[in-house]
């Protein structure tokens, strides 16, 4: 299972891309926004410190448009992939860029019929919202297993499902029973992943022990 991390604050993201256990990012217009970053800019900084998918959004939303700042957005580095809407233009803008030879995420997947259209559409990544699914009462997890299910079916859609608006290790857990290929990662949740309270207990208790014996490993 990957681990991408949602954010566009390049100082989590250059901590966190320590641990070894970062595969790629993803942003969206938002996490821009609260970085207080030139777009353009920050998504390149991003490419240059996590060599893997760095997912950058298109904001226009009609095709030319989408497809014009897509291309743009793919010149920035060789690991830009770009985020497009779960929109019949965003579609249309993912077959091209795909055709391209471009890396798309397709973001705002709400439904199993949405994730079908965008493994049409040549996708590399589908982003199912499970965090928002579960705040309006509906399954996000449920949803997952659905797109695993369907995309199993068909060995000729190539396109990842990619878990996005994950509140916690639990929907983790579950992505990665499911066969889930990616998880995006707010920092708070990869940090809560480490703890465990019994972790902390025993090895306060291993380390006082070790204090009696008076010994040291380097000498
Ligand atoms: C994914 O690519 C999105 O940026 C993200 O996971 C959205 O999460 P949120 O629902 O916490 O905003």
């Amino acid at each position: 299972m990957k681990f991408f991390i949602d954010s566009a604050d390049l100082k989590e993201l250059a901590d966190l891309a320590q641990t070894g256990l970062v595969d790629g990012v993803t942003t969206n217009p938002s996490l821009i926004a609260k970085s207080g970053r030139n777009m353009l800019e920050v998504i390149k900084e991003i490419c240059a410190l996590v060599p893997g998918p760095v997912s950058a959004e298109v904001t226009a939303t009609d095709h030319k448009t989408m497809l014009a700042e897509g291309r743009k957005l793919a010149k920035l580095a060789p690991n830009v992939t770009v985020k497009v809407p779960l929109t019949p233009d965003g579609l249309k803008t993912c077959k091209a860029l795909a055709t391209d030879g471009t890396m798309v995420n397709v973001t705002l997947c709400f439904s199993a019929a949405q994730a079908i259209l965008a493994a049409k559409a040549g996708a590399a990544f589908i982003s199912p919202f499970v965090g928002r699914l579960d705040d309006i009462g509906q399954d996000g997890m449920g949803l997952i297993a659905e797109i695993c299910q369907i995309y199993a079916a068909y060995p000729a859609f190539k396109t990842e499902v990619l878990v996005a608006s994950v509140r916690h290790p639990i929907h983790v857990i579950t992505a990665a029973k499911l066969g889930a290929h990616v998880a995006t990662l707010p920092p708070n949740v990869l940090r809560q992943m480490y703890q465990h309270p019994l972790t902390d207990k025993g090895l306060a208790a291993f380390l006082a022990d070790w204090q009696k014996t008076g010994q040291s490993i380097l000498g």
